[in-house]
C-alpha cells in the first residue's frame, strides 16, 4: 500500500464511511427497529448536521492521510436532499473510489443525477426478492420490483460494478438465500451475504438468528457449485467464491463467525461530525467542534491522526457475553 501516514499497527486508514443523514425510509428489523425508531423517535436537528461545505473539507484532509475510498451511508443516504451536490464536490478532489450503501428505494430517480456528478459505484440493501419476507425484514410497505427497478437504473447509468448486500436472519429470510442467488448469478452484479449482527443496542440481536456464512455458501454450492477465489483488496470485509461455471460470483460477510479485525482500515463519520474508529464503538470523537470553533486544517490532521493512531478496535475478535451488553451506536447513526 505504499507509505500511509497513518499506519497503526499495520492497519492504514484507507476506508471512510461518511453518514449523510441518521434518517431512512425504511425500519429494517436488524438496524431500525419501528419499536424504538417510531413515530417520536428524535432524529438529529439539521443544524447539528454537518453541511457538504464541512464534509468536504474533512475529507480533503481525511485524504490528505491516506484516504482512497469514500462511501457514503446514512441511514438512507439517498433521502437527504441534493445529495449530488456532496457528490459533485467530493468527485472534484480527485482520484477515489467514491462509492454509496442505498436501499434502492430512491435509486430509480437518483442514479443518473448521482453518476453525472461523478459517483462511481453503488451498492444496494435487498434482502429478499419475495415481498412478503421483504417486508418482513424491512417493516415497510415497499415492492421489491421498485428497488429492481432502482437497481436497473443504476446499471443504465454506468453506476457499476454493483455489488447487492443481503443481510440474513435465521427464519425470517434463510429461504430467500438461493433464490437470490440465482436472480443475480449471471448478471454481473456480485450478491454479499451477511451475518446478521450485533450492531448497536436495539436490533434485539442473538446468536440463534445469524446465518453462519459457511452455511450459506454450502446451500448455494449444493445447487450452484462455488470455489473460493482471492480477496480483491487487503482488507477486504467479504470472502469472495466464483460460481464454477464462470457466471460471475458471490461474497459473504462474516463478521460474527470469522471476525476480519486485524485488516480494518475503516473510519466512519457520523451525521453530526463525530468520528468513530469502530462500527462498534461507544464513543466518537467530535471533529464538528473543531469544525466550527474555526481550528485550522493542520488542527485538524493532528486531531484525526492523534485518534487514529491510538486505536486499538478490534471488537468483533473479542466478542462475547460482556462485550454484547454494551451501550453502542446504531449503525444508522454512524453508517454501515
Ligand atoms: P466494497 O468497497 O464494495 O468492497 O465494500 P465494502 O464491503 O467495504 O462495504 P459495504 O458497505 O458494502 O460493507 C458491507 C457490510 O459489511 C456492511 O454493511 C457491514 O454490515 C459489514 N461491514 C463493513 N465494514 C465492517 C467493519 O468494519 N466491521 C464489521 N464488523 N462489519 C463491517
Ligand atoms: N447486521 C449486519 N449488517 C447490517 N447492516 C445494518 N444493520 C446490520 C446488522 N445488524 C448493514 C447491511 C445493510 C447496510 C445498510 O447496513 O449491510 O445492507
Ligand atoms: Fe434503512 Fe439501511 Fe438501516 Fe434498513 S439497513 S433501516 S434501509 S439504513
Ligand atoms: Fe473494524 Fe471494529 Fe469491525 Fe473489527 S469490529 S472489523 S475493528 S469496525
Amino acid at each position: 500500500m505504499g507509505t500511509n501516514p497513518l499506519d497503526t499497527l499495520g492497519r492504514p486508514l484507507h476506508d471512510l464511511r461518511i453518514s449523510v443523514t441518521d434518517r431512512c425510509n425504511f425500519r429494517c428489523v436488524y438496524c431500525m427497529p419501528k419499536e424504538v425508531f417510531g413515530k417520536d423517535f428524535q432524529f438529529l436537528p439539521r443544524a447539528e448536521i454537518l453541511t457538504f461545505e464541512e464534509i468536504e473539507r474533512l475529507v480533503r484532509i481525511f485524504v490528505s492521510l491516506g484516504v482512497r475510498k469514500i462511501r457514503l451511508t446514512g441511514g438512507e443516504p439517498l433521502v437527504r436532499r441534493d445529495l449530488e451536490r456532496l457528490v459533485e464536490k467530493l468527485a472534484s478532489i480527485g482520484d477515489l473510489d467514491l462509492t454509496l450503501t442505498t436501499n434502492g428505494s430512491l435509486l430509480a430517480q437518483k442514479a443518473r443525477p448521482l453518476a453525472e456528478a461523478g459517483l462511481r459505484r453503488v451498492t444496494v440493501s435487498l434482502d429478499s426478492l419475495d415481498d412478503a419476507t421483504f417486508k418482513r425484514m424491512n417493516d415497510s410497505d415497499f415492492p421489491v420490483a421498485k428497488v429492481l427497478a432502482g437497481i436497473e437504473a443504476a446499471r443504465a447509468a454506468g453506476l457499476a460494478p454493483i455489488k447487492i448486500n443481503m443481510v440474513t436472519k435465521r427464519a425470517v429470510n434463510e429461504s430467500s438465500i438461493v433464490p437470490m442467488a440465482r436472480y443475480f448469478k449471471g448478471t454481473g452484479m456480485t450478491l454479499r451475504f451477511i451475518e446478521f449482527m450485533d450492531v448497536g443496542s436495539t436490533n434485539g440481536w442473538r446468536l440463534d438468528d445469524v446465518v453462519p456464512a459457511r452455511e450459506i455458501v454450502a446451500m448455494i454450492d449444493r445447487e450452484m457449485p462455488l470455489e473460493p477465489i482471492q480477496a480483491g483488496y487487503r482488507g477486504e470485509v467479504a470472502a469472495r467464491y466464483r460460481y464454477k461455471d464462470g457466471t460471475g460470483e458471490i461474497g459473504v460477510i462474516s463478521s460474527v463467525t470469522q471476525p476480519f479485525c486485524a485488516d480494518c482500515t475503516r473510519a466512519r463519520l457520523s451525521a453530526d461530525g463525530s468520528l468513530y474508529t469502530c462500527l462498534f464503538a461507544t464513543q466518537g470523537h467530535d471533529l464538528r467542534a473543531l469544525l466550527r470553533s474555526g481550528a485550522t486544517d493542520d488542527e485538524i490532521t493532528r486531531a484525526i491522526t492523534a485518534v487514529w493512531t491510538e486505536r486499538t478496535d478490534r471488537y468483533s475478535d473479542l466478542r462475547s457475553e460482556e462485550t454484547a451488553g454494551l451501550r453502542k451506536i446504531e449503525m444508522s447513526f454512524i453508517g454501515g
